[in-house]
């Protein structure tokens, strides 16, 4: 089967990268990652050459715009690449029977809801990177609306890190260089490694050199467990010193603040906490919890291993 794999030297598009070299993905699959230079996809005739080029029969969208606070004003860009790419990769499959993964954000929501987040939730999304992705998802499930052939999953995930920028990674590089630092506190989800959630994405969608007969939709996928960005930042630091790191911050050097001390251009969900219920069942209907191997490693459990993997 023809793969083909978008945003190649992202985050998300390295660990697919990784994942799909494991002999149970790779065996009878010609794969075929991309990035920027191979394919802008903010230009459509360069997006539809290569897929009627390359026919692909799994399509794993990991490229994005994801310049949450430059998307306020770059808006065209942010839509082009997230809205009207993978529509038009959906546009495809729906026609081709071919299937797409694409990924999407807790950042469709508004975070004013209380409690989890189900995919049934209405969305109403704050910024332009927000809006953008949540046009990108109806943009795919209009494209299957009158289609027999081919299926779709949408995979929200929140607050992702990998081989690439990250969250962890700046805290790490400021806690090497100052004493102390302020996170915020009052915002909530759930971490998510981009190494876990290609697993999952490869497993939903994948099975041998065979598509998965898998539902068609919108799954939230996180690990376990939920914490606040002064909570990361705190196990970070402590996973970090736990294996030898020389930092100047501490734990109890990290003082938690509130959204309103930290001003940003776009604004964040308070709140992005992602039910995986639906995602759960799914994977039980298709007989993949037992066979994932990390599907409930809580996410301070992989933060622990991934800062310890870090150089
Ligand atoms: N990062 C998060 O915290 C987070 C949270 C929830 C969900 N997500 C979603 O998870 C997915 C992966 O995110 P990520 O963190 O892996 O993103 P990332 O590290 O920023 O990688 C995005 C990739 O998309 C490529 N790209 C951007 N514009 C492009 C264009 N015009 N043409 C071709 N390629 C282009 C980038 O290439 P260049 O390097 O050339 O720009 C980059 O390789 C995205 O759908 C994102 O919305 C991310």
């Amino acid at each position: 089967m023809n793969i083909l794999v978008f945003g190649k030297d992202g985050q998300l598009g390295r660990a697919f990268k990784e994942q799909l070299q494991h002999s149970s993905f790779h065996a009878g699959n010609t794969i075929k990652l991309v990035d920027r230079s191979d394919c802008d996809l903010s230009d459509s005739y360069q997006i539809t050459s290569l897929l009627n080029n390359f026919r692909p029969q799994l399509i794993i969208n990991a490229a994005a715009y994801t310049a949450v606070d430059k998307a306020e004003s770059e808006s065209d860009i942010a839509f082009a690449v997230n809205a009207d790419a993978p529509g038009l990769m959906a546009k495809y499959a729906a026609q081709y029977g071919a299937t797409i993964l694409h990924f999407s954000t807790d950042y469709v929501f508004d975070g004013f809801k209380q409690g989890v987040h189900q995919e049934v939730d209405p969305c109403s999304p704050l910024g332009v990177y927000g809006k953008s992705k949540e046009a990108g998802e109806r943009a795919i499930v209009e494209a299957f609306a009158t289609s027999v052939v081919g299926r779709y999953a949408i995979l929200r995930a929140s607050w992702l890190y990998g081989d690439g920028n990250n969250f962890i990674r700046s805290i790490l590089r400021l806690a090497k260089e100052r004493s102390a630092l302020q996170v915020i506190d009052d915002q909530h989800g759930a971490p998510t490694s981009a190494a876990w959630l290609a697993e999952v994405g490869c497993y939903l969608v994948l099975d041998g050199s065979q598509k998965r007969q898998f539902t068609s939709g919108v799954y939230h996928a996180v690990p376990p467990g939920e914490t606040s960005w002064y909570g990361l930042a705190c196990l970070a630091v402590q996973s970090a010193l736990d294996a030898g790191w020389q930092l100047q911050t501490s734990p109890a050097s990290i003082v938690p603040i509130s959204t309103s001390e930290y001003p940003s251009l776009a604004q964040r969900p308070m709140n992005s906490r992602l039910s995986t219920n639906k995602l759960q069942i799914e994977l039980e209907r298709l007989g993949l919890v037992s066979k994932l191997p990390h599907w409930n490693t809580p996410w301070d459990e992989q933060v622990s291993t991934y800062v310890k993997q870090l150089s």
